[in-house]
């Protein structure tokens, strides 16, 4: 099997290689591709260096293309890689919501993977990272409602998004102006309720992604859920505020008990030892913390959690590679 990335260099391509080395998907050989500007750098994969070469205009020689270099390469060249006969997994937002393409994480829907034309799409890290918690609550006791608040890293916007909150910080510190380039206002010992472009509805892309997707993942379309996407001064982790308003009752006991036994999920939630989920522990973990399990004071019945896990992994390279593995299975 010729796997390759496309993106290899970006903070994505970057955890791509690092999840490939624990990973059991068996490959041949592997492929890196970048933009012209990175490429000719050599990245080290287990215990060689691999040149990254740049991104072709037309046709990769590969089974397998995992993409990351952002929705405009993927949208242009994602069709004429599957058309020669690769398989894509795509990051970008692309063609998440395409009809005929599958959104797929393994935990939820795995079966979807193998429905693909070529193209197979990861989904939104945010959304990602809440639907692994929220997908065994939904199975027992049936979400109707869900309202999110999310508070969303830095590195969301890629390395450039962490270079402007350290160098940032380092400006406010020592009294110099803070310059915001990739955030619409400054982000150190700030927070700002606006992550992608604002919508005709007064949401944002990437509140309107969470409902999107999530719907689509579960194959609920009658799922309400309303969403405020944060982004905050951390480096890395998204974490969420979920509130749930559920078909049939679940007391945070049940809930807990559930969560424990379901994939991808790890419950920390003891607040007397001042347990639970953060970005502090839930960064490089390939799990999603979920904690603050309690019943909800506005749905009766209904449940109150937070949630926090590493974007870079469960919301983008490590769903990536399992879905992956998946098609090896
Ligand atoms: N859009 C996300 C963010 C990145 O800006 O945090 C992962 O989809």
């Amino acid at each position: 099997m010729r796997l390759a990335i496309v993106g290899a260099t970006g903070a994505v391509g970057h955890e791509l290689l690092s999840v490939l080395e624990r990973s059991t998907l068996h490959f041949d050989e592997l492929l890196l591709y970048a933009s012209p500007r990175s490429a000719g750098s050599t990245l080290s994969f287990q215990d060689r260096k691999i040149t990254v070469q740049v991104t072709p205009e037309g046709a990769i020689d590969a089974d397998v293309i995992l993409a990351s270099a952002g929705g405009s390469v993927s949208k242009a060249l994602a069709p004429v890689w599957a058309a020669n006969g690769a398989v894509v997994i795509d990051n970008s937002s692309a063609f998440r919501m395409d009809e005929r393409v599958p959104l797929v994480i393994p935990e939820i829907n795995p079966q979807a993977a193998l429905t693909h034309q070529g193209i197979i799409a990861n989904p939104n890290c945010t959304t990602a990272i809440a639907a692994v918690a929220l997908w065994p609550l939904h199975q027992a006791f049936g979400i109707r409602r869900a309202i999110f608040s999310t508070y969303q890293a830095t590195s969301g916007a890629g390395a450039k998004g962490m270079d402007e909150l350290l160098s940032g910080t380092k400006d406010f510190l020592e009294g110099r102006k803070v310059t915001p380039s990739t955030f619409a206002h400054p982000i150190p010992f700030n927070l700002i309720p606006h992550i992608d472009a604002f919508q005709d509805n007064g949401y944002t892309k990437e509140e309107m992604k969470v409902v999107w997707e999530t719907r689509k993942i579960f194959g609920a379309p009658e799922l309400r859920i309303s969403c405020t996407a944060v982004r905050i001064p951390t480096l890395r982790a998204h974490s969420e505020a979920i509130t749930l308003e559920l078909e049939r009752p679940a007391t945070p006991d049940e809930a807990r008990e559930l969560l424990r036994q379901a994939p991808g999920v790890e419950v920390v939630d003891d607040p007397n030892a001042r347990r639970y989920p953060m970005p502090l522990t839930s960064s490089g973990k390939y799990d999603v913390e979920v904690g603050r399990l309690r019943a909800s004071l506005v749905f009766d019945g209904g449940l109150d959690l937070f949630v926090s896990g590493d974007q870079l992994l469960k919301g983008a390279a490590l769903n990536a590679v399992q879905i992956a593995e998946e098609l090896q299975r």
